[in-house]
C-alpha cells in the first residue's frame, strides 16, 4: 500500500496543518428574543438554555457576545397579543418596544452589528408572514410589500445595521431596497432569507414568540423541502434585487443547499441553525445520549465545510466561550 491517507491524521499537529476549515467566533451571529419589561428572563420550554429577555438582559448578553468576538446579534420581538392586528401595525411603530431596543443597543454597543427581523408574524393576529385575505385566507404577496417596506425603514431609523426579511414574499428585496434608499438609508444592508423552507424545525421558535399561524401553514410562500434547484432561482433573484447577504434555513438538514448556493453566490452566504436543531441537541444531551459540546462544535464546523460564511445559531454564546478557552 503506497497511499495511506492516515499519514495526514497521525498527530494533532499534522491534522492541524491538513485541516481545511476552522470555526471562529467571528463566524457566529446570536439570535436573541426580546420581551417587554425590566429584569425579565424566561426560559423557553422547548429551547432549554435559551431565554426571552427584557432589554437590560439583552444588553448584558450582547456585551458578553461582543467581548467574546461574536460580531452580530439578530433580534426578534415577542409582542403581546393585544398589540397584534392583521396589518402588523405595531411592526412599523417608531416608538415600539423593538425600535426602542434597537436604539438603545446601538447606543450602548455601537460596534456590535445589529440585524433586525423584517416579517409580519410576531405582530400579526394571523401569525403569518404576509397579509391574509379575509375571505379566501390567501397570503397576499404584493399587498404585503408596503408593510415590509415600512417595517424595514422604521428599523433602519432606529439604527439597524442590516435588515433581514424572513417572509419569502416575491420581490421583497427590491421593494425594501428602494424603500430604504428613498428614506436615505443607503448604507443599511439586507440579509435575505433566500432559501427558507416550509420546515417542521421552526416549532420551538414559534413557541418562543407565540407566532404560530392561527390557520393553515406556510407552504404557499416558504419553499418545498423537496427542492434545491428552486434555491438557486431564489438566490439569483435576491442578488439581482440587491441582497447583500443570502441565507439558507434551516441548516443541518439543508447542507446540500448551503453548498449549492455557496458555489454560485457572488455575495456572502449565511445559514440559520434553527430552533428545532438546537432543541434536538439539547434534548439528546440531556438524556446523556450525546456529548453536547462536541456535537455543537461539530455541527457548526459542518456549516463552514458546506460553504457558509456566517452562522445564525442559538449556540453562539457558549460556542464563543469554548472557542475563547
Ligand atoms: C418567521 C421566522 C421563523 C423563524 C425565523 N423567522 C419561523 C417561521 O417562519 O415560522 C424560525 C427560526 C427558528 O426556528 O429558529 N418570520
Amino acid at each position: 500500500m503506497m497511499i495511506r491517507p492516515r499519514r495526514n491524521r497521525k498527530s494533532e499537529s499534522i491534522r492541524s496543518l491538513a485541516r481545511e476549515n476552522e470555526l471562529l467566533a467571528s463566524d457566529l451571529i446570536m439570535p436573541l428574543f426580546l420581551i417587554e419589561g425590566e429584569n425579565q428572563k424566561e426560559e423557553i420550554s422547548s429551547m432549554p438554555g435559551s431565554y426571552r429577555m427584557s432589554l437590560d438582559h439583552i444588553l448584558k448578553v450582547s456585551e458578553k457576545l461582543y467581548s467574546l468576538g461574536v460580531p452580530a446579534i439578530a433580534l426578534f420581538p415577542a409582542i403581546e397579543e393585544a398589540k397584534k392586528d392583521r396589518y402588523a401595525s405595531e411592526s412599523f411603530n417608531d416608538q415600539g418596544i423593538y425600535q426602542n431596543a434597537v436604539k438603545i443597543i446601538k447606543k450602548e454597543i455601537p460596534d456590535l452589528t445589529l440585524i433586525t427581523d423584517v416579517a409580519m408574524d410576531p405582530y400579526s393576529s394571523d401569525g403569518h408572514d404576509g397579509l391574509v385575505d379575509e375571505k379566501t385566507g390567501e397570503i397576499l404577496n404584493d399587498e404585503t410589500l408596503p408593510i415590509l417596506g415600512k417595517m424595514a425603514v422604521s428599523q433602519a431609523k432606529a439604527g439597524a445595521d442590516i435588515v433581514a426579511p424572513s417572509d419569502m414574499m416575491d420581490g421583497r428585496v427590491a421593494f425594501i431596497r428602494s424603500a430604504l434608499d428613498e428614506a436615505g438609508f443607503t448604507d443599511t444592508g439586507i440579509l435575505s432569507y433566500t432559501a427558507k423552507y416550509a420546515s417542521s424545525f421552526y416549532g420551538p421558535f414559534r413557541d418562543a414568540l407565540n407566532s404560530a399561524p392561527k390557520k393553515g401553514d406556510k407552504k404557499t410562500y416558504q419553499m418545498d423541502p423537496a427542492n434545491s434547484r428552486e434555491a438557486i432561482r431564489e438566490a439569483e433573484l435576491d442578488i439581482q434585487e440587491g441582497a447583500d447577504f443570502i441565507m439558507v434555513k434551516p441548516g443541518m438538514p439543508y447542507l446540500d443547499v448551503v453548498r449549492a448556493l455557496s458555489e454560485v453566490s457572488s455575495v456572502p452566504v449565511a445559514v440559520y441553525n434553527v430552533s428545532g436543531e438546537y432543541a434536538m441537541l439539547r434534548a439528546a444531551s440531556k438524556n446523556g445520549w450525546l456529548d453536547y459540546r462536541k456535537a455543537v462544535l461539530e455541527t457548526l464546523l459542518a456549516f463552514k465545510r458546506a460553504g457558509a460564511d456566517m452562522i445564525l445559531t442559538y449556540h453562539a454564546l457558549e460556542a464563543a466561550e469554548w472557542l475563547n478557552e
